[in-house]
């Protein structure tokens, strides 16, 4: 199988990339897929949840940290593809970051998670232009808006009706503020593995790799 790559990507700080990129790698991981998640984030938020987790409970998906790589990410990551069939990658917020120009330029998927306040939305307009000059390089490049930290307050209703605006498709599955996500950031581990309180957490985040993985098997 050609390996996938799926890139979380947006500007704006704190919207949902590394929760979702560790989320998503670690389901697909969970489903049988051999899945990197690569760390692109000199924070290393990505790389510390996998540190997080128990020794007899390893993070289910295989974390590498990239985040010294610059552009040269594509070069190395060259050199995995064949031992994987996804690689997720979490980017910096940084606008002028060379590793997220280079995982857009060589990603088949970015998903840009918008948290449904009016800033986050305002912000993700910029990463919006990025994508359409990745485009006119890579142009394989799918993109889709992921509402994240949904509640049940009327400005993230009203937020999650103005997504359409920014001009790319928004996945019907979204994510809920759910202290779960937070719980299994912390632990290293999956919100699928989360026992009761974690059960809405898991089931959106299948709903979510259903149809991220449609997404990639059309062509
Ligand atoms: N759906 C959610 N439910 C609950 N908490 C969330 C959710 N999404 C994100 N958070 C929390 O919001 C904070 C920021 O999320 P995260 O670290 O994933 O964002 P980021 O885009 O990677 O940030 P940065 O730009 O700093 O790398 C974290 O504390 C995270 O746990
Ligand atoms: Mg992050």
């Amino acid at each position: 199988m050609t390996t996938r790559t799926v890139t979380f990507f947006n500007y704006k700080g704190g919207s949902g990339k590394t929760l979702g990129s560790a989320a998503l790698a670690a389901e697909f991981s969970l489903r049988g897929h051999r899945t990197l998640l690569v760390d692109g984030d000199k924070q290393g938020s990505a790389t510390q949840c996998a540190l997080a987790a128990a020794d007899d409970a390893p993070f289910p998906a295989m974390v590498l940290n990239f985040s010294q790589f610059g552009d040269k990410l594509h070069r190395e990551l060259a050199r995995h593809l064949e031992n994987y069939d996804y690689i997720i990658i979490d980017t910096p917020a940084a606008a002028d970051s060379a590793i997220t120009q280079s995982a857009l330029l060589l990603a088949d998927l970015a998903i840009i998670p918008v948290k449904t306040s009016p800033p986050d939305i305002w912000a993700s307009r910029v990463a919006v232009l990025s994508i359409e000059e990745a485009r006119r390089i890579n142009r394989k490049l799918k993109a889709v808006v992921l509402a994240n930290a949904v509640d049940r307050t009327t400005i993230s209703r009203v937020v999650v009706e103005q997504l359409p605006s920014l001009g790319l498709p928004v996945l019907k599955s979204c994510l809920h503020n759910r202290v779960a996500y937070q719980e299994a950031i912390a632990t290293g581990s999956h919100v699928s593995l989360g026992g009761r309180g974690a059960r809405k957490a898991a089931a959106e985040m299948a709903s979510l790799a259903d149809e991220i993985l449609n997404m990639l098997e059309e062509e």
